[in-house]
């Protein structure tokens, strides 16, 4: 008979679970604690942009037409316990209001509320990015709490996926990480990730610190890579370096790699800036800040870099005071194929200019609506063109395909002045300047 599974939170993480492992064939139940969620999920909708996710929820949700049904959706925490053999955990574990640490109540009320329902052997598969010590904690916490006492296990999975490529990450992981105790819990785990490990997706068994522990190690080497190469482009722009060249050519060395290595504005969303200040909290808690220490410079290389693209526009405005100049801003979101705008640096950077006096008018493919509840006070045009007209400076701060594709041209001639800076050094210097713009990009030569 083959497993049934739950999921907990339908997030980005959740409901993409969720969807894929009614893809991989079980039957699913997935939980939210906002019934609004479970509605739109139940019509086959997502709360977030996410390519291919609607498709795979249509797929599988039941009662959609042409569905497979595998995939339902509750708000009930004892239908829950008596349907899953195997429940991934999937909340989400933001960083605290004011503090470094990453607030764990929602995995810990989850947890809470699941525990009474478990009546029989059960695996709790924790997924979100915890502090290392927090699947200890929990293990205890369910063999106390629940009525199966010790046979209620605990795993740690944690979860690698990028937003825009969710599904593709989901369903074709670079490889499959679980802590675990027992082999009951290293069998349940191989069983639900037969198809990918069958088709060759490495399976790495561990204990649970070091699962937790891969995660934010993971996401502090990403984040090391985008600042160091930041780093390297404020170098480039004391000395006359051209960054993305200099890139180019460290990457052709296999050990450094040429991915990550994009200079820019920095790295934003909802994962890799608070995760490696929640490692720094948690190194601390454990005595072990000492050996995180760098990462408050990887911080802080990346802050800098939104001050540093307001300076760069102020210079191509001639220097002094933004009032009364009109900015364009192409992009919101904090990376392209998203409409999620969590510690965006392009809608920091536009509104550091609004609130110093600039007239900005931002353009997102996806984020819009998600930009004007965060900064309402902010201006938005509903097409490219339509920010650029009448600016005297335009703003590449998310690497939208779209904006790839522009035509300098037309752009032009709707601009007040032609004048671009490319915080994501993505567009094509020569296209640019070709059709009358002063490019400049943040890390390379001028002209
Ligand atoms: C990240 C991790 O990649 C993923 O494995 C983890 O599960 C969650 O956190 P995500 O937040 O979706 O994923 O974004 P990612 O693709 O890592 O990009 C993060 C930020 O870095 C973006 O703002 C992006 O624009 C920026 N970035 C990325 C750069 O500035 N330069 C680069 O070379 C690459």
């Amino acid at each position: 008979m083959s497993l049934k599974i739950t999921v907990i939170g339908t997030g980005y993480l959740g409901a993409t679970h969720a969807a894929a492992m009614a893809e991989l064939g079980f039957e699913v139940l997935g939980l939210d604690v906002v019934p609004e969620k479970i509605a739109m999920l139940e019509r086959g909708e997502t709360p977030m942009y996410e390519p291919g996710l609607e498709e795979l929820l249509r797929r599988h949700v039941a009662g959609l037409e042409g569905s497979t049904g595998r995939l339902r959706f509750t708000t009930d925490w004892a239908e829950i316990g008596a349907f899953g053999d195997v429940h991934f955990v999937c909340v989400n574990t933001p960083q605290k209001h004011g503090e470094y640490a990453c607030d764990m109540s929602y995995v810990d009320s989850a947890i809470a509320s699941l525990a009474p329902h478990l009546r029989g052997p059960a695996l709790v598969v924790g997924k979100s990015t915890v502090p290392v010590g927090s699947a200890e904690r929990l293990a205890a916490y369910l063999a106390e709490h629940s009525p199966a006492g010790g046979d209620a296990e605990l795993a740690w999975n944690p979860e690698f996926l990028r937003e825009g490529f969710a599904v593709e990450d989901t369903l074709h992981p670079d490889r499959i990480v679980v802590g675990v105790r027992g082999e009951r819990a290293e069998k349940l785990l191989r069983e639900v990730y037969a198809t990918p490990v069958g088709e060759g997706t490495p399976f790495v068994v561990t204990d649970f610190p070091t699962a937790e522990l891969v995660k934010t190690a993971a996401n502090s080497f990403l984040a090391t890579k985008i600042s160091f190469i930041n780093a390297m482009a404020e170098v480039c722009e004391a000395g006359g370096g051209d960054v993305a060249k200099l890139a180019e050519a460290i990457g052709h060395d296999d050990r450094i790699g040429s991915k990550f290595l994009r200079a820019g504005i920095g790295f934003g969303g909802g994962c890799l800036p608070k995760d490696i200040r929640a490692f720094m909290a948690r190194a601390g808690e454990l005595g072990a800040d000492q050996a995180l220490t760098f990462l408050r410079e990887i911080d802080s290389i990346n802050m800098r870099r939104r001050g540093q693209m307001v300076e760069m526009a102020r210079e191509a405005l001639g220097g002094g005071s933004f009032l009364g100049k009109r900015v364009a801003v192409l992009g919101a979101t904090f990376k392209p194929d998203s409409d999620d705008v969590r510690d965006s640096p392009a809608l920091n950077v536009a509104g550091q200019i609004h609130l110093q006096g600039g007239q900005v008018t931002v353009y997102d493919p996806k984020g819009m609506d998600n930009a004007r509840r965060v900064f309402p006070t902010l201006g938005y045009a509903e097409t490219a063109l339509d920010a650029v007209r009448g600016a005297d400076v335009v703003l590449h701060l998310t690497e939208w395909r779209e904006f790839r594709e522009l035509d300098p041209a037309e752009l032009g001639a709707a601009a007040a002045a032609r004048v671009l800076l490319d915080g994501r050094n993505t567009l094509d210097p020569e296209l640019w300047r070709r059709a009358g713009w002063r490019y400049r990009a943040m890390g390379r030569p001028t002209a």
